[in-house]
């Protein structure tokens, strides 16, 4: 059964269902605490970013689809491109406009941009959260110029990723709860295949948190909730690479003509 209560629980407000945007909204002061619910947003949006390499034409623009806060705002810095980002959720795109993301609201399924506007294309954490996720693949891949670049991260649709990111993950403060329906998940196989339909070559790597900065900073959490002094300084875990791609996985790949 879908946990609509756990739902409620993460948003402290209003029972709403798994996956439903609205708990953005109420979530919306989280965004950039660095300990706060997004926390492993900021973690993955860093490893995303290094997929990046800085622009090669003054102008360059990256379209960052279902942006948020915008928390890749700080990990493009100096890299050259203009910085647009698409998001469903008013809210989080008040905070990414503050952060120097030029911003549309819009559908990712249905991109109010022109075909081809795009040296860089950004999908981060985004497609498990989209019942029509091959849709917003097509519209990835209808922004990128011909040569553009997609970068991506995601879950798998294994029972590993159920196990590991919603019923483990969501109860630990790394993730929202409810935050995610699980049937949305998306085989990396069935990834590749779509991107291939558009030219794009998508090569995917399985990461995660590198476990002892995890740890540590699971237990800053943990101390300060103990003493309510905030959990204060200490670096944030990185994600690292992984040998499987059966929960969290990344993707790249370069759109050919
Ligand atoms: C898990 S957050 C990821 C945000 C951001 N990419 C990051 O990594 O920090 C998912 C975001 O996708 C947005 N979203 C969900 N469905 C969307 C859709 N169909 N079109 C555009 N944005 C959508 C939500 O509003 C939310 O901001």
């Amino acid at each position: 059964m879908r946990d609509v209560a756990a739902a409620a629980a993460s948003t402290g407000s209003r029972v709403l269902p798994p996956n439903d945007p609205r708990q953005y909204d109420d979530l919306v002061d989280e965004w950039w605490r660095p300990d706060g619910a997004f926390a492993m947003l900021h973690w993955l949006a860093e490893a995303r970013a290094a997929l990046v390499p800085p622009a090669d034409r003054p102008g360059a623009v990256l379209v960052d689809l279902g942006c948020g806060a915008g928390l890749l705002a700080p990990h493009l810095a100096g890299k050259g491109y203009r910085h647009i980002g698409v998001d469903l959720t008013r809210s989080a795109l008040m905070q990414a406009a503050e952060h120097g993301v030029r911003v549309v609201q819009g559908d990712a399924t249905a991109v109010p941009l022109p075909d081809g506007c795009a040296d860089v294309v950004s999908a981060g954490e985004l497609l498990e959260h989209v019942p029509a996720w091959r849709q917003v693949v097509a519209e990835a891949c209808r922004l990128l110029r011909p040569g553009g670049l997609l970068v991506l991260d995601t879950l798998n649709d294994t029972a590993l990723a159920r196990l590991v990111a919603v019923r483990i993950g969501e109860r630990l403060p790394t993730v929202p709860r409810g935050i995610h329906d699980p049937l949305l998940f998306v085989d990396a196989r069935e990834l590749v295949a779509e991107c291939a339909r558009y030219g794009v070559d998508l090569r995917v790597q399985g990461v995660r948190p590198q476990v002892g900065g995890l740890v540590a900073w699971l237990w800053r959490r943990v101390r300060a909730a103990r003493t309510g002094v905030a959990p204060g300084g200490g670096r944030a875990p990185r994600i690292v690479p992984t040998r499987s791609t059966a929960v969290l996985y990344q993707g790249w790949g370069v759109r050919n003509g």
